[in-house]
């Protein structure tokens, strides 16, 4: 049976095995309760999308109303209803996001993909989306491929980031502007006095 079959499912032993951890987690009789990470594997197996029935499988493993499942799923953006490419591309046009040019993100990512949103290109290597706030507007504009984050992004990182990809390389995460996680922008701006005195005591790189 092909991992993306449409019309069967059943998790493979590594899957399996990784279940049993998650269902190990909730006491006897709320099973139901691991119905997102579940789905989280299905979906995984399934090259990235979840089938219907992967779907049904899920809630007859977690003795669930088939609805209840369906609902969920189609519920949640993280879930992926149809077949997508194998980097699904995910830029943020929240508020935050497009305060800061997530405009021209997506506008850059369609013009290198030469997709519109909500497409996959004709190689199967990318999906368009758009995804309302990621949880990184500290760093916006940002984008989510897969399960990493680039953020501080502009029209050329982004190019830089989708090169990488379409070359087969695995691209720098995180800032792509150069300061670390989500430290300003321009600098450090307070304790600077207490990080020398750390220094000169040499308990700090
Ligand atoms: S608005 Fe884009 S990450 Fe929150």
């Amino acid at each position: 049976m092909s991992a993306a079959s449409d019309s069967e499912f059943t998790f493979t032993p590594e899957t399996e095995s990784l279940a049993q951890k998650v269902i190990a987690k909730y006491p006897e009789g709320w099973q139901a309760s691991a119905v997102m990470p579940f789905l989280d594997l299905a979906q995984r197996q399934n090259e990235g999308w979840l089938s219907r029935a992967a779907m049904d499988y899920v809630a007859e493993r977690l003795s669930m109303p088939l609805i209840r499942v369906y609902e969920v799923a189609s519920f949640y953006t993280m879930y992926n209803l149809k077949p997508i490419g194998k980097h699904h591309v995910e830029v943020c046009t929240n508020l935050p996001c497009w305060l800061r040019g997530s405009d021209e993100i997506v506008g850059a990512c369609k013009t290198f993909l030469d997709i519109e949103v909500g497409e996959t290109t004709i190689d199967g290597m990318f999906t368009l989306s758009q995804a309302e706030c990621l949880g990184a507007c500290v760093n916006a504009p940002m984008m989510q491929i897969g399960d990493d984050y680039y953020e501080d992004l502009d029209a050329e990182s982004t190019l830089a980031v989708l090169s990488e990809l379409k070359a087969g390389k695995t691209p720098k995460t995180g800032s792509q502007s150069g300061r670390h996680t989500c430290e300003p922008a321009g600098g450090l701006t307070s304790l600077e006095h207490q990080k020398d005195l750390l220094k000169a005591s040499g308990g700090a790189d």
